[in-house]
């Protein structure tokens, strides 16, 4: 036994949650297995399967999370990780109810997106929570996001456009030197990657002069988001972002500044000059306070709108039949989005933190104890969804309409657990939905248009590890997605 009381208290517990000792040390290699397959990581005298949590930090399970997240449903449905000190809860109604609990199940500062992000709504829980909750939703929700669409339309077609003009974003586009009429282009780089963020940029009201310098903010803060070594960066970058927004404040408190709709008629205030009028408990919210919403909005809508939009393509051109019929009826890349956000959302799950002890499936998870509640369990399960690693925009088992707060419509459907449920629901589900849905019909149109057949270049987006098949999506989204651009002959 090592002498460091460190060690000491490290070795127990890898003894404790190692089914074989003789194997113990932090990090464990698991074979890589075809995807859909889990490797065997022991059984208990019955039979029934083990699951070694050193397998959360391992490229296996990046990559093929989900017949691992079916043996914890089915065997293990809170699984008690000593290793990461926390329980995993992966069933679709047990992750249901913990959300629609926010009293017994509180959220909790979420480590270094407290640092990048500051204090945010994503912490508060109850009363405090309700409070901040609806400082700028309208803008984001019903009448006010439907009269914005034509602009969100018109972000879209000049993104679009650039990709016809010659003015696409440096290494997005690879014109075939033999036949200028192919080309390859990579979706997030010439699309994906900033659509969501000029969408979002656009209706907080941010200045455009200062759109570039933005763009290095928010992915020095996502890079940051992690606790890596780019972390000193992302908080750097939030320091930039507050004093860039501090000067914006004191100018919108005295004008603010409005969004318009295409007939050019106001919207109403952006949501900038909203948060600087807004007063909570009697106070104007500080700059500091309206910097960590305009974060949290930007941090909360930027990667995962753009993950959507890449899973969403990627999935549909794996499935030729399916993506045909969207593109005859475009009305169907509504269903298509949510069906991605099922089967593949770019958001594995939430943490929250227990009020009071709690007894579920026979574990008694003690008051305080990290819970995560995995989403993509839940998405996968196969007690609401049938065949749940089928990727099937027409499952009638999915919600797939306007979305819904309680989680399940008039005729029992469930809707994927993505966006959450209850309170703290992503109060950007409707415009990611727009952003991603709008997005892909004006792409599809403008290909329809030139009569440009569309693929995978396979050559060109990643492999999985027989190098030759692509790669699984795994936990989050795919890096990058290289489509072929055919000109049909005329
Ligand atoms: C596909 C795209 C998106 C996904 C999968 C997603 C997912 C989520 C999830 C799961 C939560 C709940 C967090 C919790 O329960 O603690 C959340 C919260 C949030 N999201 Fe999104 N989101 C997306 C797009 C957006 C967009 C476009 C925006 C802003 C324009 C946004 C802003 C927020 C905010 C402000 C919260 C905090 C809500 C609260 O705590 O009350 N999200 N999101």
């Amino acid at each position: 036994m090592s002498a460091c009381p460190f060690h000491q208290v490290l070795d127990e517990t890898l003894r404790l949650s190692d089914p074989a000792p003789e194997a113990a040390g932090a990090r464990r290699e698991f074979p890589l297995m075809p995807v859909g397959q889990a490797c065997d990581m022991g059984r208990t005298s019955d039979g029934t399967p083990l699951i070694d949590p050193r397998l959360f930090d391992s490229a296996e399970f990046q990559r093929n999370p989900y017949p691992y997240y079916r043996i914890m449903r089915d065997h293990h449905p809170v699984f008690h990780d000593t290793l990461h000190n926390c329980y995993w809860v992966t069933r679709y109604a047990d992750v249901e109810a913990g959300y629609l609990d926010d009293e017994g199940f509180n959220t909790i500062p979420k480590g270094m997106s407290n640092g990048v992000l500051g204090n945010t709504q994503l912490e508060l829980s109850g009363i405090e929570h309700r409070r901040r909750r609806n400082l700028y939703g309208r803008h984001l929700v019903g009448q006010a996001l439907d009269r914005r669409i034509p602009i969100i339309e018109h972000l879209a077609a000049e993104m679009i456009g650039s990709w016809f003009d010659g003015t696409a974003p440096d290494g997005s586009i690879v014109v075939d030197e033999h036949d200028p009429s192919r080309r390859s282009v990579e979706l997030g780089k010439a699309f994906a990657n900033e659509f969501p963020i000029r969408v979002v940029c656009q209706v907080l009201g941010f200045p455009d002069e200062a759109r570039s310098q933005f763009f290095y903010w928010y992915s020095s803060m996502m890079n940051g988001l992690g606790g890596s070594e780019t972390a000193h960066l992302g908080i750097g970058a939030r320091q930039d972002l507050e004093d860039y927004v501090s000067d914006l404040v004191a100018q919108r408190r005295v004008q603010p500044t409005f969004l318009y709709d295409d007939a050019g008629d106001p919207i109403g205030k952006d949501i900038i000059s909203e948060l600087c009028t807004t007063v909570v408990d009697g106070d104007l919210l500080s700059a500091e306070e309206i910097t960590s919403n305009i974060a949290l909005v930007v941090g909360g809508g930027g990667e995962t709108t753009r993950g959507a939009i890449l899973n969403m393509w990627y999935l549909l051109l794996q499935h030729r039949d399916q993506f045909d019929r969207v593109r005859a009826d475009p009305t169907l890349w509504d269903a298509a989005f949510h069906e991605t956000l099922r089967c593949a959302s770019s958001i594995g799950g939430q943490p929250r933190h227990t009020s009071w002890d709690v007894t579920l499936h026979g574990v008694t998870i003690p008051a305080g104890s990290l819970v995560n509640m995995v989403d993509f369990s839940a998405n996968h399960d196969d007690r609401v969804f049938a065949d749940p690693e089928r990727f099937d925009v027409f499952r009638p088992d999915l919600h797939t309409g306007k979305i819904i707060r309680s989680g399940v419509d008039r005729d029992g459907r469930r809707s994927h657990m993505a966006f959450g449920v209850g309170p703290h629901l992503c109060p950007g589900a409707w415009i990611s939905q727009q952003e991603s849905v709008l997005g892909s019909r004006v792409l599809a149109a403008a290909l329809d248009a030139r009569g440009i057949r569309v693929g995978i270049d396979v050559d060109r987006t990643p492999k999985d590890i027989d190098g030759t098949s692509l790669a699984p999506i795994g936990l989050g989204a795919i890096r990058s997605l290289w489509l072929t651009l055919e000109e049909a002959p005329r």
